[in-house]
Formats: C-alpha cells, structure tokens, sequence
C-alpha cells in the first residue's frame, strides 16, 4: 500500500517552548501507527534538531525542514542547504509551497534544483504543487499542475520519482478555510496521477503518495483521505492544535 502520511506544516509559528509543548502533546498521546501510515512535522529551523530528538524514539514519526536552499553551499547568507539538514539527521524538506512561490518568488525550474539538491543528500522532497483562484475560475488548473510537475519532477528517473512526495494545495484553499470538495480534489489527484502515469508507468505512478493540502480540518480530514487517490494530508493551522492534528492523524486510511 502506498504510504499514508500526516504531514504538519507549522510554517513561522510558535516560540521554542511552544514547540515542545505542541509536540510532547501530540506524542504523549502515543497514537500507533500501522506500517504505511507516517506522521511528519515540518517545524521552523531553530526547532528542527530539538523536534527531531523528541521523535527519536517514535516509529514512523518525522521532522521535515520547511525549505532548503537550490545550491549546494557557499556564500548566501542567511540559507540552509539540504545536506545540512540531512547532517542534523533529517529525512524529509518541503519543496516549493505556494506560500514560498508568492513571497520568495520560488519558480518551477529553482525548484527543481531544490528537489536535487535534497535528493542528493538522501532527503524525501514533499514537493508542492497547486493553483490559484483564478487559474481555477478559468478551468485550466489539470494544465497548470502538470506544467509544475513536469517542469521541477520530469527530469527525474523513475527510481528518484518514487522518491518524492506530492502535496497538491489549491492556493484558493489555504489557510482561507475553504476547502476543496472530496469530488474536486479526487478529481485532481487522478490526474496528477495520470500525469505520472503518462511519463513513468502505471506501477510508479501507483507508488507514489499524493498528499492533499488547503483547510485540511479535524473534522474534514476522515472524508477528504478517503478518497481512493488522496494518501494523506499536508495540514497548516488545524496542526498547531494538539486535539485537531491527533484527530487528524486518526483519519490516515
Ligand atoms: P492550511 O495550510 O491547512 O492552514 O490551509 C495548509 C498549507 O499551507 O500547507
């Protein structure tokens, strides 16, 4: 089965003890996973070696950086490179969330430089991809996604493909409590899929897990992850309350 994943995206919350009281909330509650199912927290940096410790001890549990740098090492202050995460002890970085798109002007070819660079220092990459109101409104968002893939995934081969996780997140869904419908955001993962399908084969494209992403709830999650192409979900402000991301976490088929 392909792995089931919760992932939190905390992006610039909490202070350093509130971190850990968020954490120690979530683990105390000591939910078993099965095989298949994980759990990721992608924490701010000044938190990542601390949360990474207090998962140590906790099967299929991990810290996910929230982004990384598209060159190896050098002078640019004020970055972080995926092999120093991966130095810290980390498996997995987000790559290209909408919100580093808009704000840090993040493009489809730097972020296929940043799924390198985390690929070559044994990082997952959960790559981002998802489009605005408007392309949405206008009823070309199956071609606008498949460009983001193809563009910053397509140059990989089929062993490094299947080693990236998606995360598709309308934009017009984050953080705006409007979420996509079970019957929109199927639709959208089978086509992501498809598009998979397309470049590297039926048996990869069923391999690989598509996480959906926007207003991700406690009392949402259960439905959106049952539809049969959505594994899971990438989850902003419902992860930085305990109850919310345990119950969310439940919801993992
Ligand atoms: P949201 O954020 O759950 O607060 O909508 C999701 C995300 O940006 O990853």
């Amino acid at each position: 089965m392909r792995k089931q994943i919760a992932a939190a995206n905390w992006k610039m919350n909490c202070t350093y003890k509130q971190a850990e009281s968020l954490l120690d909330d979530i683990l105390n509650t000591q939910v078993e996973l099965k095989n298949h199912q994980l759990v990721i927290f992608a924490v701010p940096y000044p938190f990542l070696i601390m949360a990474n410790s207090e998962v140590a001890d906790e099967d299929n549990y991990f810290v996910a950086a929230q982004n990384c740098y598209h060159q190896k090492s050098g002078a640019y202050t004020g970055e972080v490179s995926a092999e120093m995460l991966q130095s810290i002890g980390l498996h997995h970085c987000l790559v290209g969330h909408s919100e580093r798109r808009e704000h840090f002007n993040e493009n489809n070819a730097t972020l296929s430089q940043k799924v390198n660079m985390c690929l070559e220092s044994e990082l997952t990459p959960i790559f981002c991809c998802g489009e605005s109101l408007s392309i949405r409104e206008a009823g070309t968002q199956n071609d606008y996604v498949e460009v983001q893939l193809r563009e910053s995934l397509f140059h990989l081969s089929e062993v490094d493909i299947q080693r990236v996780i998606i995360a598709y997140e309308p934009i017009w869904a984050i953080g705006t409590g409007k979420t996509a419908t079970t019957a929109q955001t199927q639709e959208m993962h089978a086509h992501l899929r498809l598009v998979l399908e397309k470049k590297y084969g039926s048996l990869i494209a069923n391999n690989i897990s598509i996480l959906y992403g926007g207003s991700v709830k406690a009392s949402n999650a259960a439905e959106l992850f049952s539809c049969p192409d959505v594994d899971g979900g990438l989850v902003g402000g419902a992860s930085l309350i305990a109850a919310d991301f345990i119950s969310i976490i439940k919801s993992l088929k």
